[in-house]
C-alpha cells in the first residue's frame, strides 16, 4: 500500500480553464459548438483590461473589471444600473419580484426583512441541521464506498445541499415527497431557463420580451405549488417552527409594518432554494474534484481537523477556526465563482470613468474575469489556497474578490454558505478518499452557475 503523501509534499497547481481568444475566434467557435457556454467567449483582453465592450452585439455589452467601477455599479448610487432585464425575465415566473431581483424600495424592505433570518445567530442554530445532513451524506457515502460504486459528483452535492436547504429552510428533508418534487422540477428548470442564451445576447435590443418555454413555466408551476404546500404547514402550526421559513413569515416592515403575502413568500422562500443549495452545490463539486485530484493537500486538510477538533466531532466554533478548510474553499469560490456574471442594464446613458455607457447596455461585473485578471492576481490561474494567509494580504487588491458580490446587494447567504462548506468539506475528507474518474476531461461551463461541463464522475473509499 502506498503511504499517504506528506503534508509538506503539496504545491499549488493549475485546474482547468479555457485558453482565452481572440473576440473574433472566441466569438465563431461559440457559434459553431453552439453549446451556450460563455466562458468560451470571454476574449483575452477581458483578464487584463479594467473595462471595455464584449464581443459583437446588437447591445451593447461591457465588461467592468477595474475595483472602483465595479463597486460603482454594484452599490448604484443613482439608482441607474438594476439586476439585467434578461435575468429579472428568466427568473420572473420563479421567484417574482423577490429580494434576488427586486430593486429600489420594494427591495430595500425585502432585504431589512430577511436579513435576520440569515444573520449569524441564526446560520448557529441552524447548524444541528446541517450536521444532520452530513451524517446521511456520510451513510450514503459509505454504502458506495463498501460497494465499489461510481457515481456523479455533481449530483450528489446538488442533492446534500438542497438537503441542506430543507431542513434549515423549512424543517423537512428532501426524503419527503414533496421536497423532492420541488427538486426534480427545479433541475428541469435550470437546465433549460433562457436566461444567458448565446444568441439572444447577441442577437436581441435591449428589454427584448422572449417568452419562456412551456415545460419551464410548468416546471414553476410545480415549484411554487410545492412551496406553497411547505409554507401553509408552516402557516398553520402557528410559532411551532423555528427555522429560516419562520424567521421570514414573522418578519416585519420598518416600524411593525405589515409582514410579506402569501405570494411574497413563496417569492422569497423560491430565492432562499434557488440562491441557498445551487450556489454551494456549483462551489463544493469544484472543490471536492480539486481535492479528489490533491492527496497532498487532503493531508494537510486532515492535519488541521485532527489539531483544531483534538479527534472529536466538529463543531460550529471550530468552523471558523479551521483555516485552512476556509481557504480551499475562498479559492475555490476565486477559480469557480458559482456566480459567473452579476449582469446589470444601464437604464440610462452614464459614463464609467470616462467609459461612455449607453441607455440599455448590459453591464456585466464577471467574477469569472476579475477573479483571473492579470492586473490583480499573481498568478492568476494557480490554485493556492495560501493567498489568503493574513500575511500574503498586501497581495490582494482591495476589490477584486467577490464571489458574493459588493456592496448593499452583497448575499444574504455568505455566512450560512461559509459555516456549510467548511463543515462539508471537513467532514466528508476526513472520513472518506475521492477518486475522480477522467480527471482531464473536467472543463467549467457557465450555465445558470459555473459548473463542469459534464457530469464528474467519482468514488470513493474509507480514509
Ligand atoms: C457559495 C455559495 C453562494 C454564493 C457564491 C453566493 C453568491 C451570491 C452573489 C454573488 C449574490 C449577489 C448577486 C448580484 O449582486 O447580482 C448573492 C445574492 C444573494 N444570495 Fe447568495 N450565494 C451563495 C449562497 C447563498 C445562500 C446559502 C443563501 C441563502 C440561504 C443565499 C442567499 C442570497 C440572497 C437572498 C441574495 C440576494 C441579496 C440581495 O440582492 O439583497 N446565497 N449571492
Amino acid at each position: 500500500m502506498l503511504d499517504a503523501p506528506a503534508a509538506s509534499a503539496w504545491a499549488p497547481f493549475t485546474p482547468p480553464y479555457p485558453v482565452p481568444r481572440s473576440p473574433v475566434v472566441a466569438l465563431i467557435r461559440q457559434l459553431l459548438e453552439g453549446e451556450g457556454n460563455l466562458l468560451g467567449l470571454l476574449p483575452a483582453e477581458a483578464y487584463h483590461a479594467p473595462i471595455g465592450p464584449l464581443g459583437y452585439s446588437r447591445r451593447s455589452i461591457i465588461v467592468v473589471n477595474e475595483p472602483a467601477l465595479v463597486r460603482h455599479v454594484l452599490s448604484d448610487p443613482e439608482g441607474i444600473f438594476p439586476k439585467s432585464d434578461l435575468m429579472v425575465e428568466a427568473l420572473d415566473p420563479l421567484i417574482g419580484d423577490s429580494i434576488f431581483v427586486s430593486s429600489g424600495a420594494t427591495w430595500q424592505r425585502q432585504r431589512r426583512m430577511i436579513d435576520p433570518a440569515l444573520s449569524h445567530m441564526r446560520v448557529n442554530r441552524a447548524f444541528p441541521d446541517m450536521q444532520a445532513g452530513c451524517d446521511l451524506a456520510e451513510e450514503t457515502l459509505a454504502q458506495h464506498a463498501e460497494a465499489g460504486k461510481t457515481f456523479s459528483l455533481d449530483l450528489m452535492m446538488s442533492h446534500l445541499t438542497a438537503d441542506i436547504i430543507c431542513r434549515t429552510v423549512f424543517s423537512t428533508t428532501l426524503e419527503t415527497r414533496t421536497a423532492h418534487d420541488v427538486f426534480d422540477a427545479f433541475t428541469i428548470f435550470e437546465r433549460s431557463v433562457a436566461q444567458v442564451e448565446f444568441r439572444r445576447l447577441i442577437m436581441d435590443r435591449a428589454w427584448t420580451k422572449v417568452p419562456q418555454r412551456a415545460h419551464v413555466l410548468e416546471a414553476c408551476r410545480l415549484i411554487r405549488g410545492h412551496l406553497g404546500e411547505l409554507l401553509d404547514r408552516h402557516l398553520a402550526a402557528g410559532a411551532r417552527f423555528d427555522d429560516i421559513a419562520a424567521a421570514i413569515i414573522a418578519a416585519r416592515g420598518l416600524d411593525g409594518g405589515p409582514g410579506f403575502t402569501r405570494e411574497e413568500l413563496i417569492d422569497q422562500l423560491g430565492v432562499m432554494f434557488l440562491a441557498g443549495h445551487e450556489t454551494s452545490a456549483s462551489a463544493l463539486t469544484w472543490a471536492f474534484a480539486i481535492l479528489a485530484m490533491q492527496p497532498g493537500l487532503v493531508a494537510r486538510l486532515r492535519a488541521e481537523i485532527e489539531e483544531v477538533t483534538q479527534g472529536g466531532v466538529i463543531t460550529f466554533e471550530h468552523t471558523k477556526r479551521l483555516t485552512l478548510v476556509r481557504n480551499v474553499f475562498r479559492e475555490t469560490l476565486r477559480l469557480y465563482p458559482p456566480i459567473t456574471f452579476l449582469p446589470r442594464i444601464a437604464n440610462a446613458a452614464t459614463t464609467l470613468g470616462t467609459y461612455k455607457v449607453k441607455r440599455g447596455a448590459l453591464v456585466m461585473v464577471a467574477p469569472w474575469v476579475l477573479h483571473r485578471h492579470r492586473g490583480y492576481w499573481k498568478d492568476p490561474n494557480l490554485f493556492d489556497p495560501d493567498r489568503f494567509l493574513p500575511e500574503r494580504e498586501k497581495e490582494m487588491t482591495p476589490g477584486a474578490y467577490i464571489p458574493f458580490g459588493i456592496g448593499p446587494r452583497i448575499c444574504a447567504g455568505a455566512a450560512f454558505a461559509t459555516v456549510e462548506a467548511t463543515l462539508l468539506i471537513a467532514r466528508l475528507f476526513r472520513h472518506f478518499d475521492w477518486q475522480v474518474e477522467a480527471p482531464h476531461r473536467i472543463r467549467p461551463a457557465a450555465r445558470l452557475t459555473t459548473r463542469p461541463a459534464e457530469q464528474v464522475m467519482c468514488r470513493v473509499t474509507k480514509a
